[in-house]
């Protein structure tokens, strides 16, 4: 079936487009009474993201207050170490934990490499249903976490300031960590391609982590699993590119690199100036952010001058997909993302007119 609108997959091409393109990240959170509602419905986090039909739901809630460009499928970066038996749990108020982490080598012999269709068959479903029920009005996009970024809550047991587990791990058995890294980057490319054949028609890699390491390890740890996984996707489905997004959190440092993997788009946190990240890699791949979350905190009028400013600093011409550096915190009044995503699409035309 033929988009409706399919401006988010245009700019990640570099094809013309009439207005930048808008989704945020966490767009389906807590900062949305209606997502509360519903994950008190489903009772906790993981059994939201375990029923389709739930998960479709709240995919949905942020397009129906708001005219965003893409959907993203509804579910977590864990489902993945959670499918290989690891025991993932939220305590009330805490971020993830994991009962059984990862810290030996036998550990990371036995870990399996999930069946997408088995394990997380719930995940391809939640797409299944998501693209049915979008009916052609905006594209999905499917994701997953970077083999680095899930090693850090596997090996950490969960989330960390330090990192001094998985860093240990790194500096006294690096071999180990290495086996880990490799069984994440064949899962992730299983995962991703099993969300495209369901109906994902873009997918981000979210590598939330990668930017606590020094260059060295952040290119032997990180940014070399994500080019295998770059390398193993599916890009074309249905007569069309699947475009795909690489997101290294404070990985300003590092852009050509990334930009170097192959990849179609580049994620970029506020601590990057979007002007001098085109000049640096915008030949080559598009760019997605990078409003700070926080700025949703400001008056109106701080953020429509925000978003000016964004606009302005990447300048005339396609291949800029306007986002947040990092996911929308819970929060933020819901009236601020209106302003938000008003001045994107009142804003921006001028700067598509050639
Ligand atoms: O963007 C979207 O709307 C899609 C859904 C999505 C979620 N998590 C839902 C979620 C996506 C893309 C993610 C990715 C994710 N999950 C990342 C990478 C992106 C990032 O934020 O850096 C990471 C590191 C995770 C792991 C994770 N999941 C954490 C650290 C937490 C706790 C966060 C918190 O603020 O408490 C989660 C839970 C989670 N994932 C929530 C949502 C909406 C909140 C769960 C809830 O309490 O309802």
């Amino acid at each position: 079936m033929q988009l409706k609108n399919d401006r988010y997959l245009r700019a990640l091409c570099k094809e013309p487009v009439d207005r930048t393109p808008i989704w945020m990240m966490r767009q389906a959170g807590r900062y949305l009474p209606e997502y509360r509602a519903t994950r008190a419905q489903a009772g906790d986090f993981m059994s939201l993201c375990k029923n389709p039909e739930l998960a479709c739901e709240v995919t949905m809630q942020p397009l129906r207050r708001y005219p965003m460009d893409a959907a993203i499928l509804f579910s977590d970066i864990l489902t993945i170490p959670d499918a290989m038996g690891l025991g993932l749990y939220f305590g009330a108020g805490e971020g993830p934990k994991f009962e059984r982490p990862i810290r030996d080598f036998m550990e990371v012999v036995n870990l399996p490499i999930p069946d997408p269709e088995q394990e997380l068959r719930y995940v391809m479903d939640a797409v299944r249903t998501i693209r049915r029920e979008l009916n052609g009005e905006v594209p999905l996009i499917g994701f997953s976490g970077s083999p680095w970024t899930l090693a850090t809550y596997m090996v950490e047991g969960g989330s960390s300031k330090t990192f001094s587990i998985i860093k240990k791990m790194m500096y006294s058995e690096p071999e180990v960590l290495h086996m880990l890294l490799d069984k994440l980057a064949q899962s992730v490319i299983l995962y991703l391609n099993a969300q495209i054949a369901a109906g994902a028609q873009s997918v981000m890699i979210f590598d939330t982590w990668g930017g606590v390491l020094t260059p060295r390890d952040y290119k032997e740890y990180s940014l070399s699993y994500m080019q295998q996984i770059v390398d193993g996707l599916t890009r074309e489905a249905d007569g069309r590119k699947v475009p795909v997004t690489l997101f290294t959190k404070n990985g300003g440092l590092w852009l050509e690199q990334i930009a170097a993997t192959g990849c179609d788009g580049v994620g970029l946190d506020w601590t990057m100036d979007i002007g001098q990240a085109r000049a640096r890699i915008g030949d080559k791949v598009a760019l997605q952010g990078n409003m700070d979350p926080n700025i949703l905190l400001g008056t109106p009028e701080r953020i429509r001058q925000e978003v000016q400013t964004i606009l302005d600093g990447y300048g005339q011409g396609t291949g800029h997909v306007f986002n947040l550096g990092h996911g929308i915190t819970p929060d933020v009044d819901p009236e601020r993302v209106s302003v938000f995503v008003e001045a994107v699409q009142s804003f921006s035309p001028t700067y598509h007119m050639n």
